[in-house]
């Protein structure tokens, strides 16, 4: 059962492409899918990068969040891809993909090492026997959630009807689970009408990713840092695996 607001309550997902323009990770799963003819996307979100994707192949966009798809299905593309309401923990579609991805972070999503197993099971259960899987996942050394304080996070969001709305977050680590709690606000000039979200996400480490994809079944063939394609290190930002089944 999904309960993050900034997912299943409208008025914020409103702001999720906004606020999400796709970056490096869009670029590379671009480049990367190459002549893959099938493509799942788990926790496709609102579909800007599933859509893409659909040019020219068999594309399904899983998310358990209606208001996420029904943003997708809307888009420019979208009736190219297969939506489907699904929880990627226990998702099993009876068929398999040339390439299955899990991007914008979706991962950290699933806080308990038994959730990420079950997601990890759910890729290696969709996996073509050449099929390859990519998903990222900010590193912990990094600290990035150290950045996400009121002062740092503080931007302006160009809303099509509030206008220019002030957007900013805040973010607390539990020292011994690791997760973190991140609020997020948006503030519409007019009225001063008040959305606001709180979320919690997991950062595992790089090894105990390597003990879970390696449970599942799965093997790496490639650990990036980031999406500019840069090899995983300590002091990068993202841990992004590439592999397939073993
Ligand atoms: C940060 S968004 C990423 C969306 C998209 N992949 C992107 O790159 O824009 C995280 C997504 O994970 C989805 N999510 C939350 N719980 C999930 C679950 N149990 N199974 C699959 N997706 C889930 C949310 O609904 C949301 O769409």
């Amino acid at each position: 059962m999904i309960d993050d607001r900034l997912y299943i309550d409208p008025e914020l997902v409103q702001f999720y492409d906004l606020e999400n323009e796709g970056g490096g990770d869009v670029d590379f799963i671009m480049g990367f899918v190459g002549d893959a003819k099938s493509v799942l996307d788990l926790g496709c979100g609102t579909g800007a990068l599933t859509a893409m994707l659909a040019d020219g192949r068999a594309v399904t966009g899983a998310d358990p969040a209606p208001a996420m798809l029904d943003v997708a299905r809307k888009r420019c593309g979208g009736d190219r891809v297969e939506w489907v309401e699904g929880d990627a923990r226990s998702l099993r579609l009876g068929k398999s993909f040339d390439l299955v991805i899990l991007t914008g972070h979706a991962f950290q999503v699933f806080l308990t090492a038994d959730d990420q197993r079950a997601v990890l099971d759910t890729i290696a259960a969709h996996l073509a026997s050449d099929g390859r899987f990519i998903f990222d996942s900010r590193n912990p050394l990094a600290r990035e959630w150290q950045e996400w304080g009121p002062d740092d996070s503080r931007r302006t969001v160009a809303h099509p009807t509030f206008g220019a709305v002030e957007a900013w977050n805040d973010a607390v680590q539990d020292a011994v689970t690791g997760i973190v709690t991140y609020d997020t606000f948006y503030r519409v000039p007019a009225g001063g009408r008040q959305f606001h979200a709180q979320s919690r996400i997991a950062f595992p480490a790089q090894q105990a990713l390597a003990e879970m994809i390696a449970a599942a079944g799965l093997v790496v063939d490639r650990w990036l840092g980031s999406w500019q394609g840069a090899p995983y290190a300590p002091d990068t930002g993202e841990i992004i695996p590439i592999g397939r089944k073993a």
